[in-house]
């Protein structure tokens, strides 16, 4: 089996490539940025900085030079980086938390899509706070132009971060409506990991922080998370283990659902949110997003 990942170097997708690379007759080609980094055994390591779509482009000629007419099993798109402010540009200019978590990712499924086996599986981390019924500051609406280009009005942080989260789901959803319709059998998967507490979504954790969190701040989450369930931090092991559950097929969505979401540590199927569900928002997302990328629609 192949599988092709993003965001395997720490957090939820370290722990998902554990589970990945015990499996038999198994590589695991993995998109890491930086040198010196240590995987398991079973990884091949190739460059990959999704803030410069130029290297994300590099990045897909790599795989499909190396694969040659081998496809590719499982496409895991779980990288991901949360900015405290939207000043920071990737390298072709756009905001680097939408670049990072949206724009190079949409570029590598479409550059890969062609390489995916018959009856492969595509399988992209969001975030539950892309739904303002579940997180207040999720989106109620997309601007596509504030998103790449914002300036100091526009939202920023944990705000700004579920937007580009919206654009994972809707990405997803455009996928698997393209593989409908090619009858390629491909299944896709927006996944939802939770409140994880124990990553490097919001920068490397301090020796204090490691120490609080299981003596106060997963306690208190705990307590929270009686009345919102979304609320529960749970652990990069078991966001990881239910990442590689899905992508491996251990567990299988609902028919006509592409939403798994971890809930207090049970993956549930629940619609994403409205906005996640309107085609018109779906299709231009798309369509915008190929004119970024210099694809064609
Ligand atoms: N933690 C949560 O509470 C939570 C909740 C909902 C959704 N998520 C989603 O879960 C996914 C994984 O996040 P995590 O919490 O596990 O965070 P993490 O520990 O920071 O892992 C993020 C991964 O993305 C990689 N990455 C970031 N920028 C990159 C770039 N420019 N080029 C290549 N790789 C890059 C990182 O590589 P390096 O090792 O080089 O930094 C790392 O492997 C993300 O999509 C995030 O949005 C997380």
């Amino acid at each position: 089996m192949i599988i092709v990942m993003t965001g395997a170097t720490s957090g939820i997708g370290a722990e998902a490539l554990k589970h990945f690379v015990e499996l038999p007759d198994t590589k695991v080609y993995a998109g890491v940025r930086g040198s010196g980094r240590i995987v398991p055994e079973g990884t091949a390591i190739l460059p990959l900085d999704l803030s410069s779509l130029k290297s994300v482009s590099s990045f897909a000629d790599n795989i499909k030079q190396r694969l040659g007419n081998t496809k590719i099993d499982i496409l895991v798109l779980n990288a991901g980086i949360q900015a405290t402010d939207n000043k920071q540009r990737s390298e072709e200019g756009f905001e680097l938390t939408f670049a990072t978590n949206h724009l190079a990712h949409y570029l590598l499924a479409r550059l890969l899509l062609p390489n995916l086996a018959k009856g492969g599986k595509i399988v992209i981390t969001t975030s539950d706070s892309h739904d303002p019924e579940i997180i207040f500051f999720g989106p109620k609406t997309l601007d596509l132009e504030e998103l790449a280009y914002p300036d100091e009005n526009s939202p920023k942080g944990m705000r700004f971060y579920a937007t580009t989260k919206l654009c994972n789901l809707l990405t997803a959803r455009s996928l698997s409506a393209i593989s409908l319709k090619d009858d390629s059998g491909i299944s896709v998967i927006a996944y939802n990991p939770g409140l994880t507490g124990d990553t490097s979504l919001m920068g490397k954790q301090s020796a204090f922080i490691k120490i609080l969190l299981p003596v106060f701040i997963r306690p208190l989450f705990y307590v929270v998370s009686m009345f919102k369930p979304a609320f529960f931090m749970g652990t990069a092991k078991r966001s990881g283990e239910a990442l590689a559950e899905l992508a491996l097929g251990k567990v299988t969505l609902p028919t006509d659902k592409i939403y798994a979401s971890l809930v207090r540590g049970k993956l549930t199927f629940p619609n994403p949110s409205q906005l996640a569900q309107d085609n018109n928002t779906r299709d231009l997302l798309w369509k915008e997003s190929a004119k970024m990328a210099g694809l064609p629609e």
